[in-house]
């Protein structure tokens, strides 16, 4: 670590150290007797859950002597490429990614790489390269696969009851996680849609129609609120499969817009991701119905150990049967299991576990 340290001393000059920290915005600088500085480069700062993780990740390695130096691209690929690519002019010991877009930043590692800084794929699978040397996540197939299994307890699917409207959304196309959340989901409700007892009355079923680009909740809102308009006319939708809060958010906005919500026209099923305090208040106050919980502290705390154990030429401690191709190689990986939460458990998983505060979802 103190050789790539030292050769990177010469393209880390002072200059370039101004102005990547003019750039990064954000310096959490860590004890001066550091083991290292590990660069942190998360996708946004309007998700809540990438700020309670980029605290979580900076905390976790201060701990253990390192600095720590964490910037958020705000949702724009070309920022998160010019971050990392400043981070190592620093002259970063290692680098703890969440990509905004998973396969454009196969030229910003290759510089990583022949800095010789490694990089661990954090959340999202960053693909199409082979410089990527770990990866930390949840089982995202099993995100997809809680969210289907709520739809289908609350529905009655397997007391043969239906037939259900349902409409499906999923995340961003160009977040890996996408596709293993749907798979994951359609895996359960396949056989539901192909008896007919679940109706798509949008006909909207592919991955390709009914992605959210970059998981924005006011484009999954007028997403519904063009399928309430064109696909339903007297009849309603009972059901919604969403991967995620702020896009859960966005299609209650839609069905409340049309009269969703009130005595005649129940909320339908509408599932969730992240456990996002909105969310929570929301599932709370009894609309969105479901959200998957995943303990972002314990991800952080993953991804801390590995880069400390990189750095110290040991093994990270691996779990996972498989390892994940990206495309190029398969990546060895830690995944941590995600939690259904409803109305009727949030208390016991959210609160008891200290995620939140009762004070906090008043
Ligand atoms: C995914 C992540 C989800 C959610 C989403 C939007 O990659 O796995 O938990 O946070 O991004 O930020």
């Amino acid at each position: 670590m103190r050789n790539r340290r030292a050769a990177l001393a010469t393209i880390a000059g002072a200059v370039s150290l101004a102005l990547t920290l003019s750039a990064c915005g954000q310096d959490s600088g860590g004890s001066s007797e550091s083991g290292g500085t590990i660069g942190i480069a998360l996708p946004t700062q309007a998700s809540e859950r990438w700020v309670t993780e980029g605290k979580s990740v900076v905390q976790d390695l201060k701990a253990k002597g390192y600095q720590a130096k964490l910037v958020y691209g705000e949702d724009k690929p070309a920022t998160q490429v010019s971050q990392i690519d400043n981070l190592i002019k620093q002259g970063v010991d290692a680098l703890i990614i969440a990509a905004i877009d998973n396969k454009s930043l196969n030229d910003v590692l290759q510089q990583a790489a022949d800095a010789g800084i490694p990089v661990i794929s954090y959340d999202r699978l960053i693909l199409g390269t082979k410089n990527v040397d770990y990866y930390v996540s949840f089982d995202n197939e099993q995100v997809g696969r809680l969210q289907a299994r709520y739809i289908i307890d609350k529905l009655g699917l397997e007391d043969g009851k239906g037939p259900f409207n349902i409409e499906l959304f999923a995340g961003s196309p160009d977040d890996n996680n996408t596709k293993y959340f749907f798979d994951g989901a359609l895996t359960l409700l396949q056989p539901y849609l192909d008896s007919k007892q679940l109706i798509v009355r949008s006909g909207q079923t592919e991955l390709s129609e009914v992605t959210t680009l970059r998981w924005d909740g006011p484009t999954a809102q007028k997403r519904m609120s063009a399928i309430l308009a064109e696909s339903y006319g007297s009849k309603t939708v009972d059901a919604v499969l969403s991967p995620y809060d702020g896009i859960s958010l966005g299609i209650l906005s839609a069905l409340k817009a049309d009269g969703y919500g009130s005595g005649s026209k129940p909320l339908p099923v509408i599932t969730g991701q992240d456990a996002e305090l909105a969310s929570v208040k929301s599932i709370i106050a009894g609309e969105q119905s479901q959200t998957i919980y995943k303990d972002v502290r314990q991800l952080a705390e993953v991804a801390a150990d590995m880069a400390d154990n990189i750095l110290n030429d040991k093994t990270p401690r691996l779990n996972s049967r498989r390892a994940y191709n990206n495309g190029v190689k398969p990546v060895p990986a830690y995944l941590l299991q995600p939690t259904s939460v409803d109305k009727s458990n949030y208390d016991l998983v959210l609160v008891a576990s200290g995620y939140y505060t009762a004070a906090e979802l008043k």
